[in-house]
């Protein structure tokens, strides 16, 4: 996959963000930053990922951080451009699932700020620091072999849903939140093509209103996210407990009959991290095993 560079993981204590560690060190990370509000969940990620780096030089440390809070976020990006210079993937994976499963007329509204604290205002935060931070260092040829595919200065990989695309029912706090982190990342990476009309011109800002690529894209950094469907992780252990009769009802919409392994998760991730991936940004890629095929929203 030519993975080369630093890695910052969010949410690298548990599931799928535990699964993104593992797979940026086997296949051949500098380094690692593993950010989570749980500090000690952090530091065995950091224990097992330093046993199976391919990297002769790797070399990973954990950090708590909680997502939700500027100052938390802040100081872990200026951690991680200390303790390496740079960071060349930023992986976004901390997140919360609902505390209760309800219709809109009942649905908790302290559940529903709390969703949209931690998976939209964590996902805003992180995303605006590390952008920040990508835009101020030096761009890289994005692919020693293919020059012609330009210089990058960095990748930013979202943890979305297919709750990003569709509604699962009684989830309106999970659906709104992980729209939101589409929405986050599809403003990100955005490109604008258009033209605005001659009147609004000058309350746009130059760069737009001159219809040339803005935002990230225009600084090499590309923005995607992942949106899969239920994954066998800690957080849907949590679901099955709340909801009764989950995992049955699970198990029978889904085509292949299984959950979504964290490590198929993390297949994607890197790939949306890899210079394989080098003119794909603003996506929301769906990695659902066909489910949403036969659910219509
Ligand atoms: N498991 C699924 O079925 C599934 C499906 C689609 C999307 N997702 C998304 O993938 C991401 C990872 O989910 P997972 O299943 O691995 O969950 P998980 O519970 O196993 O891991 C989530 C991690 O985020 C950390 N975290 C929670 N709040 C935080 C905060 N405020 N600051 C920093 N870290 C915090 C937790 O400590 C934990 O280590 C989430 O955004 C989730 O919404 C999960």
């Amino acid at each position: 996959m030519d993975i080369s560079g630093y890695a910052l993981v969010t949410g690298g204590a548990s599931g799928i963000g535990k699964a993104c560690c593992h797979a940026l060190a086997q296949e051949g990370a500098s380094g690692i930053l593993v950010a989570d509000i749980n500090l000690d969940g952090a530091k065995d990620t950091v224990a097992a990922i330093r046993a199976v780096a391919v990297h002769p030089e790797f070399r990973a440390e954990a950090i708590r951080v909680d997502v939700s809070q500027e100052d938390s976020v802040r100081d872990a990006i200026s951690h991680m451009t200390g303790l390496f210079g740079r960071i060349d993937y930023s992986v976004h994976c901390a997140g919360v699932p609902g505390g209760t499963s309800d219709p809109i007329s009942t649905a908790s509204f302290p559940d529903f700020k709390r969703l949209l604290e931690v998976n939209v205002h964590g996902t805003f935060l992180v995303t605006r620091a590390v952008s920040a931070a990508m835009k101020a260092q030096d761009p890289k040829p994005v692919h020693a072999k293919y020059p012609e595919r330009g210089t990058s200065r960095g990748v930013i990989v979202n943890l979305a849903s297919v709750s990003s695309h569709i509604c699962l029912p009684n989830m309106v706090q999970y659906n709104t939140s992980k729209h939101a982190v589409l929405g986050i990342t599809k403003t990100a990476g955005m490109v604008v093509t258009f033209r605005p009309p001659p009147l609004l011109t000058a309350d746009f800002d130059s760069d737009l209103s001159s219809g040339l690529a803005i935002d990230n894209v225009s600084h090499g950094i590309r923005v995607n996210c992942v949106c899969p469907t239920w994954t066998d992780t800690p957080m849907i252990t949590r679901a099955m407990e709340v909801v009764p009769g989950l995992e049955q009802r699970l198990l029978t919409g889904m085509p292949m009959g299984r959950l979504c392994r964290p490590e198929e998760v993390a297949d994607t991730v890197l790939y949306l991290c890899s210079p394989r991936s080098s003119f794909t940004t603003g996506t929301g890629m769906i990695m659902d095993g066909g489910m949403s095929l036969s659910i219509k929203s």
